[in-house]
């Protein structure tokens, strides 16, 4: 889409936001060289103040000390409370998935392309491969959460807001805590950070405004968590990883919760110049999110022609479904935020160019939190201590 296209010409181009001038550029997408490969440690700049406030009412934001009051009782132990003791066997999920995959693509679809000559190890490999990956990014994505809340400590200027903030600062601890520990356990290898997901996750930090880190982490990386763990949650018949999800979405639907309610207050108060800077960074981050799922280290690593084995693999409609679906909380969140209308609908718009408007009457994240309350349902229950 080129700019004139816009709908207002105070708009950011996608050249300016995105570094590429079409938002489909596959070629683009993929040159981007991975910082993260051979690192131990990265190095980003934080740009924001630390506010401290004096103003220590608790509650003067009921919604906030709710959250607060529930996630202090809903805290649980990934050491204790995961059966870690369930043997997974990785290669048996492997092949049940190269099964369901077979049923699905027949010899026919495949003739001519890389796939053509792979044989069944080589199947079951790439499967193998995809799990390992799918949960290192998982891990790495919790990390930022991590980094990202204790920042919303420091910057956020309420005190209910700082409360609740401390306890998601725990949640992400034992959130990369049991990513890491199911990676090294029960998986078979690590992948370094997607640098789609990374240059998003180094926006959120560089950017000084304090409603930023909730905007990227809350509404967009963890929206769309949340619905990757609800499909992965209903799909895997593991029933170690099932219930380390079941827990880890009980706390996450809270942290969605704690954007939406925060940035709902924040944006009443915003001009429609500020709207229009938050619309075009969730356009970003949608985007960023959408290209780190092509999954294109995994095809490096098993050395076929990564272009056209992500054409390929795009182009199935189980993956076209699962990718949009993966924006199924955020679209009626942003919606909420009054971020799609804004702006002569500008926001709309972009998310009907990446195809993911349809979602935007599903349910809010706001109120969902009790529903999914997965650890305090399981402790009423007497299931857990
Ligand atoms: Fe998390
Ligand atoms: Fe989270």
């Amino acid at each position: 889409m080129s700019t004139t296209e816009m709908p207002t010409s105070e708009m950011s181009s996608n050249e300016a936001i995105l570094g590429r001038t079409d938002v489909n550029d596959l070629d683009a997408i993929l040159d981007v060289p991975n910082p993260y490969v051979d690192e131990v440690l990265h190095s980003v700049k934080d740009n924001a103040d630390a506010i401290f406030t004096w103003d220590y009412e608790k509650g003067a934001r009921p919604a906030l000390n709710k959250l607060y009051e529930k996630a202090k009782d809903a805290q649980w132990n990934g050491e204790t409370d995961l059966d870690w003791s369930i043997e997974v066997d990785q290669e048996r999920q492997a092949a049940q998935g190269v099964n369901d995959a077979k049923a699905m693509i027949s010899p026919e679809m495949l003739a001519g392309t890389c796939f053509a000559k792979f044989s069944d190890a080589d199947w079951m490999q790439l499967n193998i491969e995809q799990g390992n990956w799918m949960l290192s990014q998982f891990m790495h994505g919790e990390q930022g959460a991590l980094v990202c809340t204790a920042k919303i400590v420091e910057t956020v200027p309420w005190i209910d807001a700082k409360y609740y903030a401390a306890t998601q600062v725990m949640d992400e601890a034992r959130h990369v805590e049991v990513f890491a520990k199911y990676l090294d356990e029960k998986l078979s290898g690590h992948y370094p950070l997607n640098t789609h997901l990374g240059m998003l996750l180094e926006d959120i930090i560089n950017d000084s405004r304090w409603d930023m880190t909730y905007l990227g982490m809350q509404i967009m990386v963890e929206g769309l968590a949340l619905a990757a763990f609800g499909f992965i949650h209903q799909m895997t018949d593991e029933p170690l990883l099932k219930k380390l999800l079941r827990y880890v979405m009980s706390d996450e639907a809270r942290h969605v919760a704690f954007g939406v309610l925060s940035l709902k207050e924040y944006y009443e108060g915003l001009s429609d110049a500020e709207m229009r800077e938050r619309q075009e960074f969730a356009f970003e981050a949608a985007v960023r999110m959408r290209d780190r799922l092509l999954s294109q280290e995994v095809f490096e690593r098993m050395g076929v022609p990564v272009k056209e084995a992500v054409e390929l693999t795009k182009l199935t409609p189980d993956a076209q479904m699962f990718n949009q679906f993966l924006f199924s909380k955020i679209v009626p969140n942003c919606k909420k935020l009054g971020l799609l209308d804004a702006s002569d609908k500008w926001l709309r718009h972009r998310f009907e160019e990446i195809g993911v408007i349809q979602f935007e009457d599903w349910v809010d994240t706001g109120a969902e939190y009790e529903s999914l309350d997965a650890v305090s349902a399981d402790r009423a229950a007497g299931e857990l201590a």
